[in-house]
This record gives C-alpha cells, sequence and structure tokens, in this order.
C-alpha cells in the first residue's frame, strides 16, 4: 500500500497543517464557506478577491457596482473608458467586508489565504492592487496568494505594513524561470515567499503557459524547481497545483519533495463551491472532448473552460462602467475591441462576438465554466441520483477523501 497525504504536515513558520491547499476560484467559486472548511479541517483554505465589490454587494448588501454604474453610465456606449475609475475607498471596503466577515467565522487550526490575481488590473493596476493587499492585512487574512502575474513589485506594496513579517506570503508560478524573476525582486523587500504554488498545464482557470502547454508537465516543472531551491540553499516550500485529482496522486508529490499540494477542481462541486447548481451538474456531467483551453479571456492568458458554457456566442456589451476589473491603465481591454469589432445581423442586432468574452460580466452571473483537465472525472467521486442529477459532495468529503485515500482510489458520498 502506498502512502497518503496524512502521513505529512505542511510547516509554515511555525505553524503545522494538514498538507492540502484549496485554490483560489474566482469569481468567490470558492467561497468563504469552503475556505472556512478547508481550515476547520486544518488545511488551507483560499477565497478570492477577484470582483471583490460586486462580492460584497453580492454578500453584503453594499453597492459599489451601482453606485460605480451611476457616475459612469455616459460611458456604457462609449468605448473609451479610460475615464473610468474605481473608488479605492470602495475597493478598501468591499475587501474589509469580504475578508474580515470570512475571519470572524474561522475555526480549526488551519488557514484561509486570500487569493490575489494581479491581471485584475482595474484601470490603475498599482494603486488598485497596493489597496487590496492592504486592507487584506488589515482585515487579519492568514495569508495571500499572489497569482496571474509575474508579482515583481508586489511584496513592496505592502512593505511598510505592520503584518508584512507575519502574514503567509505566496506566488504562484508556472516555471522556474518566473520563481527567478520574482526572487530577484524581491530582495528589494528582504522577504522571501513562504511558499510556492507551481502551477502546470492541467489547471483550471487562467494558464501561464502559452499554445505550447501541452509540452509541459507538472512533475518536470515541479522537480526542477525543487532542485533549484536547494542547489541555492532555499528552503522556501513547493506546492505543486494542477491535475492533483486523487489522495494518491496527492500523496506520490509529497513522497517527491512536495510540501503541500493545492487543488480545485474536485472542489468545484462541493456543497459549499460558489457555482449555481445548473453549473455544478455541467461540471459532472462534462465529457473529456468538452473540455477546451483558448484565448477567450481578455487578459491575453490561456484559459481552460468547458465547451457547454453559456457565456460562448455572447454579445453583452462590455459593462466596464460599473464592473471594468480587466481595464488597462489606457481604459481599454481587449474585450471591447472585439465587441466594437463585432457586426450586426440583418435586423440590426449585434452577432455574436467572437474570439473574446466579457469576463466581468460572464464571471458574475457564473456562465463561463472555467474548470482543470480533470473536470470529466467528477462523475467518478459521486453517485448519480434517481432524478438523473448527480449528488453535490461536502467540502468536508472532498477534503478527507484527499487526505486518508490511496493508491488513485477516490470514495463517493455516502448516498
Ligand atoms: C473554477 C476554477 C476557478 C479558478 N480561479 C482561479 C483564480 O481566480 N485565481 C487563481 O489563481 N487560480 C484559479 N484557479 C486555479 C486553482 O486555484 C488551482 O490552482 C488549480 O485549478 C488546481 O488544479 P485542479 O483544478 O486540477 O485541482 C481556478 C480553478 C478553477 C477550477
Amino acid at each position: 500500500m502506498g502512502a497518503c497525504v496524512n502521513d505529512y504536515q505542511l510547516k509554515l513558520g511555525d505553524h503545522e497543517y494538514v498538507p492540502i491547499v484549496i485554490g483560489g476560484m474566482g469569481v468567490d467559486i470558492s467561497t468563504s464557506e469552503l475556505a472556512l472548511e478547508a481550515a476547520r479541517l486544518g488545511g488551507i483554505g483560499h477565497i478570492s478577491d477577484a470582483m471583490n465589490q460586486f462580492v460584497s454587494d453580492r454578500s453584503y448588501g453594499t453597492n459599489f457596482s451601482s453606485q460605480k454604474g451611476k457616475k459612469y453610465q455616459e460611458f456604457a456606449e462609449n468605448p473609451d473608458k479610460s475615464k473610468v475609475f474605481f473608488d479605492l475607498d470602495h475597493v478598501r471596503e468591499a475587501q474589509l467586508n469580504h475578508v474580515q466577515n470570512t475571519m470572524q467565522r474561522k475555526s480549526g487550526s488551519g488557514g484561509v489565504f486570500l487569493n490575489v490575481m494581479e491581471k485584475l488590473t482595474m484601470h490603475e493596476s498599482r494603486e488598485t492592487l497596493q489597496t487590496r493587499l492592504l486592507s487584506a492585512l488589515d482585515a487579519g487574512i492568514d495569508g495571500i496568494t499572489l497569482s496571474a502575474g509575474l508579482h515583481k513589485g508586489s511584496f513592496q506594496l505592502m512593505a511598510e505594513h505592520p503584518r508584512f513579517r507575519d502574514a503567509k506570503l505566496g506566488i504562484i508560478v508556472s516555471s522556474v524561470r518566473a520563481l527567478k524573476i520574482f526572487l530577484r525582486a524581491a530582495q528589494k523587500s528582504r522577504r522571501l515567499p513562504d511558499y510556492v504554488v507551481v502551477e502546470g498545464p492541467l489547471a483550471g482557470g487562467h494558464l501561464g503557459f502559452g499554445d505550447d502547454w501541452k509540452d509541459f508537465s507538472l512533475r518536470a516543472i515541479c522537480q526542477e524547481v525543487l532542485s533549484y531551491l536547494s542547489e541555492n540553499d532555499l528552503n522556501i516550500p513547493v506546492i505543486p497545483a494542477g491535475g492533483i485529482f486523487t489522495g494518491g496522486d496527492a500523496a506520490s508529490y509529497l513522497a517527491a519533495g512536495a510540501a503541500a499540494v493545492q487543488v480545485a477542481t474536485r472542489f468545484t462541486i462541493a456543497e459549499e463551491a460558489g457555482l449555481p447548481p445548473e453549473a455544478k451538474q455541467a461540471y459532472i456531467r462534462a465529457t473529456e472532448d468538452e473540455v477546451t483551453v483558448g484565448s477567450i479571456s481578455p487578459t491575453g492568458y490561456l484559459m481552460r473552460y468547458l465547451k457547454t458554457s453559456p457565456c460562448l456566442g455572447s454579445n453583452i456589451r462590455p459593462q466596464c462602467q460599473t464592473f471594468g476589473y480587466v481595464l488597462s491603465k489606457e481604459g481599454t481591454c481587449a474585450y471591447i475591441d472585439a465587441y466594437e469589432e463585432t457586426g450586426l445581423d440583418e435586423n440590426g442586432r449585434k452577432l455574436s462576438v467572437c474570439g473574446k468574452i466579457c469576463l466581468c460580466h460572464h464571471f458574475a452571473k457564473s456562465t463561463c465554466y472555467t474548470c482543470g483537465h480533470y473536470v470529466y472525472r467528477l462523475k467518478d467521486t459521486t453517485n448519480l441520483l434517481p432524478d438523473g442529477t448527480y449528488q453535490l459532495p461536502s467540502a468536508e468529503h472532498i477534503f478527507l477523501d484527499y487526505q486518508h485515500s490511496k493508491d488513485g482510489k477516490i470514495s463517493v458520498p455516502v448516498n
């Protein structure tokens, strides 16, 4: 019999965790409830601050998005969004709402961390990112994982915060090269990351690879990162992510020197996950040929998603006056360009926008089904019910299965 995850522990500083990390899944797919379950069970769960004003409005009764929409109403039809800005006080308040309300409910010995996507540029990327980071630290977050970017200046943005050295700070990279770039920049703030998540090409969400993603393997990149760190006497825990589907898979990475694993796709269908019920059923029913990788995201990163995603073929008008999370510093977004280039049908109606989706609108509506490569194996993790739908497992069930199962086995929930 092989080893299982329960034979290992993750040490970050003087804190010990069950070495299972639930990855951040925006927009609010990795809910507070999901992250809190991971923490209760001794692991680490992420919440995400993607579209934090929208999340605060939906969960905490604020109305930041509609205030912004009203203020910039005149730009609704205007492709030039260069004058549409976020109110930094609102960004801060939304972050405090989301993080504080989560941390207040925390129990157990694990941690609740925040996934911060740098690529959500929000028009003024430096100012909005700094506001997000500092307010998360103020609100008592246990740790912050920086994703979707090189994060060269991000540690420095927090360097003056009293919790800069006490909160756990980590980064997500997809290559040794990206790690080296980050470490060189981190010298400035004289603070190394507390952990490095190495995300391979089979992950969900945005990918740190180009069209040649199939040529890369998580195991090989992970090994390269481990060798690089050991050759340079850098004692930084390495956490692989992307396609780790069973407890046995996870244990094999731990046996090879990883400190923990980061997983997400198995948890997309948890009762506590933020996807609507019909999306969870679509994830479970997915077949391998429905999974694709493409450039529909206006961030410029490739993204993995299901071909059954309702967002495909949409022609929604850009929603930047209300949202605008992907706007560049010039106030542009690749979706605005794609929308402007799209013609009208014979009845004067906008045709489907090809090639790009409005990320803000479709993530707010949960109509973009981003997923990890092995999404099509989810049906093996649960039960088909008499009414033709699939049972949704609890986060606890999935977590304990990762923690205790061996040899590629998966335990399905009790029906
Ligand atoms: C639905 C979904 C949404 C995701 N959203 C994000 C995100 O907002 N930020 C991020 O850094 N990673 C995101 N990811 C990546 C996960 O955090 C994780 O690293 C990866 O998916 C792990 O691989 P697995 O899904 O095969 O277990 C997402 C993954 C999924 C499945």
